[in-house]
């Protein structure tokens, strides 16, 4: 910072320049972190609402009750979409993190009401980090699920092995952020339900998807939201395929009640009662109504209509990338997530993912933690229906290439 500041035109400059040294967010070559459209609308509406809520603060609802009212509303369509029952709950929060952590307190609060002195927490092997940070967090013990090493869901057999009565929650995902797959929600739940446990399904990812495939008719799938009845608790985040700006996921619990256990109120400071349902205490209502505000414009149609085409990229792109000889797509990936590993001698994928780099196409990798191999990973998002062709033909170039060069790498890459 400058003694005497700086015009607003060179700190823009500044950020602009910086900005051009990273990877376009809108660019359609990224295939996670970000989540592009295409779509001029959808964008126009995420910043006008930014626009209008940059200064807001969610935190106090008596003082902006129509604030808390559109949140609500988003709250409960989200719910729709998982088919919450009535007398269900939830909330927003910033992000799946936050979410998962939410299910995880209030998983630790029924335990605890139950008598269990240290709650434990079971996820399968492909479980997002969260859990094991909530565990972190919350002081609880975390248990880790093997995977099946074909299907790469989580191994029943081994599940209720580590599921016993110091069990808080079992986590299943729908589908899951490393390979895409679905994790058998039905058995999952019951084994929970069996222990006493709450079930709490990641559909962080998956949320905002499979509701509209189902409907697209474009995949038949096995129950796996709160039609389930061992499903206690899902995230849904409207941050990834909800299309709006970072800061918005919901946490839904079948039981409203327990939806309150998430809440922390406090009077006894000079300046009256606090009181918040997640982690963040002032925070801006602009993530959340955005989401609310896209859900308005799109509707059930605008998002089935989006899903229907974004599922046939998916498709083309599995297809496209495992059409080279030794190239496996890992599992049986439902949605948008897509991994492949090698089964062919020479031919090592994060060289292959190198030179997709080189050519401007930012692939994540896979550690081959959890059951699989190392392996090239996507997620796909609507901008790239238009982007394919050069895609796929930029895949073969690089195949060809890491093929004759030989070429190995150890670059396993970072999540974050
Ligand atoms: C399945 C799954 N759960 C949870 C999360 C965490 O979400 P966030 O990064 O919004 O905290 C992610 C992130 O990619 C995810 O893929």
């Amino acid at each position: 910072m400058d003694e005497s500041g700086r015009t607003v035109d060179e700190v823009l400059a500044e950020l602009d320049e910086a900005r051009g040294r990273e990877p376009d967010p809108h660019g359609a070559h990224l295939f996670g972190l970000t989540y592009p459209t295409g779509r001029a609308d959808i964008e126009r509406l995420a910043h006008a609402v930014h626009d209008r809520m940059l200064y807001s603060n969610a935190l106090n609802p008596f003082r902006f009750p129509e604030q808390a009212r559109l949140v609500g509303e988003l709250v409960g369509d989200v719910g729709a979409l998982v088919n919450l029952p009535g007398g269900g709950g939830g909330s927003t929060t910033s992000g799946g993190t936050e979410s998962i952590l939410m299910a995880c307190l209030v998983a630790r609060g029924r335990a605890g009401a139950r008598g269990v002195q240290r709650p434990v927490i079971v996820a399968p092997a492909s479980a997002h980090p969260a859990y094991a940070k909530a565990a972190h967090f919350l002081d609880l013990d975390y248990r880790s699920a093997p995977l099946v090493e074909e299907s790469l869901t989580v191994d029943l057999d081994a599940l209720r092995e580590l599921v016993d009565e110091r069990t808080a929650l079992v986590v299943a995902s729908a589908f899951s952020y490393p390979h895409g797959v679905m994790d058998d929600v039905v058995a999952v739940a019951a084994i929970a339900a069996d222990a006493g446990a709450g079930c709490h399904v990641d559909a962080c990812v998956g949320g905002m998807v499979l509701p509209f495939a189902e409907r697209a008719g474009v995949r038949t799938l096995p129950a796996w939201d709160f039609r389930v009845p061992g499903v206690t608790s899902m995230s849904v985040d409207l941050h990834k395929y909800g299309y709006v700006p970072k800061g918005c996921s919901v946490v839904l619990h079948r039981d409203g009640d327990w939806a309150s256990h998430q809440w922390f109120v406090y009077d006894q400071w000079p300046a009256g009662i606090y009181g918040s349902p997640a982690v963040a205490g002032a925070k801006s209502a602009a993530p959340a109504l955005a989401a609310w505000a896209v859900m308005q414009h799109l509707g059930i149609d605008g998002f089935t209509e989006i899903v229907r085409d974004l599922l046939a990229t998916a498709d083309a792109l599995r297809a496209g990338v495992a059409s080279h000889d030794g190239v496996v797509t890992n599992g049986d990936p439902v949605g948008t997530v897509l991994s492949w590993r090698s089964e062919r001698e020479g031919l090592d994928l994060y060289a292959l993912g190198d030179s997709l780099e080189r050519r401007g196409w930012f692939f994540n990798r896979l550690t081959g933690t959890g059951g699989g191999k190392p392996g090239l990973h996507v997620m796909v998002s609507p901008a790239h229906a238009a982007v394919l062709d050069d895609l796929l033909a930029d895949v073969s170039a690089s195949y060809a290439e890491v093929l004759t060069t030989g070429a190995v790498s150890d670059n396993s890459g970072r999540y974050a």
